[in-house]
């Protein structure tokens, strides 16, 4: 693989700025979006006012943490258009979280809001080792969903050539991968694993194909996922981080000559960590829940808002920006079996280890004689098909889960192709227990 490091003089000054520059940009910029948000959000001057705080409150940084949070279902309760702190006319784009229950999550974006969007996911391209000129195959989802069109303004800034193809299709992905020849792919990791398999239904080597790197996010995927692809493909594997509630992809990204974890856009995205359960910031260097506020939005600025998502905040490396640790889960996402916490994430890590078994999974949660069982649908790989050869691997599988992540399953050896292919984001968890 090349070393696609970028020079210095590439980067936005702020990348390599001091930490008390950033800091001071920072508590500029938190001072006027809080009062942007107080004076032009009813929603937000009933919270602070309810609260017993104002904008001006902020001494330091650290002041934030007398603000009230936002979550999910604030979003969910002024919907559609209650949150904005903006007249509606100055919206220029609306985006949603598509809602697996109910109505989606509506978030809105001004011109600006657009043109800083589209400047940190071509900051994120290049941290990934994206250059102007580079053909980027988007195809990641377009529409309501963040992901095509956030990746899609943001590599026609960096000066790529887009190839907007969006997620589905698998055959005609492979297809113009092959005619179009772009260096970068920007998909979810479980997407990417079925243009994989495409590849190979095909008879085509992926490792000759003209991929150098895959920006990957949407979704949690581990180190091992990262290795198997680059295995596969010959290429870098580069994590991308975002959600539609504080902008979209490109709110945090790995640097490709360090793949250390993700790097957060300071300058636009202040981060907390907070014990998910008495709200408590914790130091950095602690695992807990992941907070955003918002330093420069216009149309929907966020404050504190609860992102859910498992991580720890690190000191920077390639860049003075401090890193989250890849995301571990989602804390919705986490399975409580018999007391032990689960995320699909550790699943996932177990299965790469084993030889005979495809990176596809799927965990199916029921309910028998009030205990909770946990079944792991897993594929042998083309070469792993006889009965013995699956045997061995579940044996293997539920040995390593056992071991490592504390939880007794039953695995399901399928045959190879059998398990449903992700589009997008995968579904890991298909929970059948009867709800209480
Ligand atoms: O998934 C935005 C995005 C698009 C990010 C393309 C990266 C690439 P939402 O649909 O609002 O937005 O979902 C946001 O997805 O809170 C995380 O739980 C999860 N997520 C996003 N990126 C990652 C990642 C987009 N790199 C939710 N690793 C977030 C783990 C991720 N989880």
């Amino acid at each position: 693989m090349n070393d696609l490091t970028p020079t210095k003089n590439l980067l936005d000054p702020i990348e390599v700025a001091s930490r008390d520059e950033i800091s001071a940009l920072q508590y500029h910029r938190m001072r006027r979006s809080l009062a942007h948000a107080y004076e032009n959000s009813p929603f937000y001057r009933k919270r602070f006012d309810e609260h017993g705080v104002h904008p001006s409150d902020l001494k330091t940084l650290a002041d934030l943490s007398k603000f009230p949070f936002t979550q999910k279902t604030d979003l969910r309760d002024t919907y559609p258009f209650g949150m904005f702190a903006v007249p509606r006319e100055k919206l220029v784009r609306i985006h949603g979280s598509s809602g697996t229950t109910g109505k989606p999550t509506v978030v809105g974006y001004t011109r600006k809001d657009i043109d800083v969007w589209a400047d940190l996911v071509a900051r994120s391209i290049r941290a990934s080792g994206g250059r102007p000129g580079d053909i980027v195959h988007v195809a990641y989802g377009y529409g309501l969903f963040t992901g095509g069109l956030g990746a899609h303004y943001g590599a026609e800034r960096l000066g790529c050539t887009v190839v907007p193809i969006s997620g589905g299709m698998t055959e005609r992905q492979v297809t113009l991968i092959q005619d179009f020849k772009p260096s970068i792919i920007m998909v979810t990791p479980s997407y990417m694993l079925s243009i994989l398999d495409e590849f190979r239904r095909q008879g085509l080597d992926p490792r000759e194909s003209s991929l150098k790197v895959g920006i990957f996010g949407a979704e949690p995927w581990t180190n091992s996922m990262r290795e198997e692809i680059e295995q596969a493909f010959n290429m870098h594997a580069v994590d991308i981080y975002g959600l539609s509630e504080v902008m979209g992809p490109g709110v945090a990204n790995e640097c490709v000559e360090t793949k250390d974890g993700l790097h957060i856009w300071e300058d636009h995205f202040y981060p907390e960590i907070i014990d998910p359960a008495t709200g408590e910031v914790l130091p950095d260097g602690e695992m807990g829940e992941l907070v955003f506020t918002t330093l420069t939005k216009e149309g929907l600025p966020m404050v504190r808002y609860r992102t859910r998502d498992l991580t720890r905040l690190l000191p920077g490396t390639a860049r003075s920006m401090r890193r989250i640790e890849k995301i571990t889960g989602r804390s919705d996402d986490m399975i409580i079996l018999r007391g032990v916490n689960v995320f699909p994430t550790q699943i996932e890590e177990q299965i790469l280890k084993c030889d005979g078994l495809t990176p596809h999974f799927q965990i199916e949660l029921s309910r028998k004689d009030h205990k909770d069982t946990m079944v792991v649908h897993v594929e042998a790989s083309t070469d792993h098909v006889s009965e013995d050869a699956r045997k061995a691997s579940a044996v293997e599988l539920s040995h390593h889960i056992k071991s490592v992540v504390g939880v007794t399953v039953r695995i399901d050896v399928r045959d190879p192709q059998e398990l449903a292919r992700s589009e997008g984001k995968a579904k890991r968890v298909v929970d059948n227990r009867p709800k209480i």
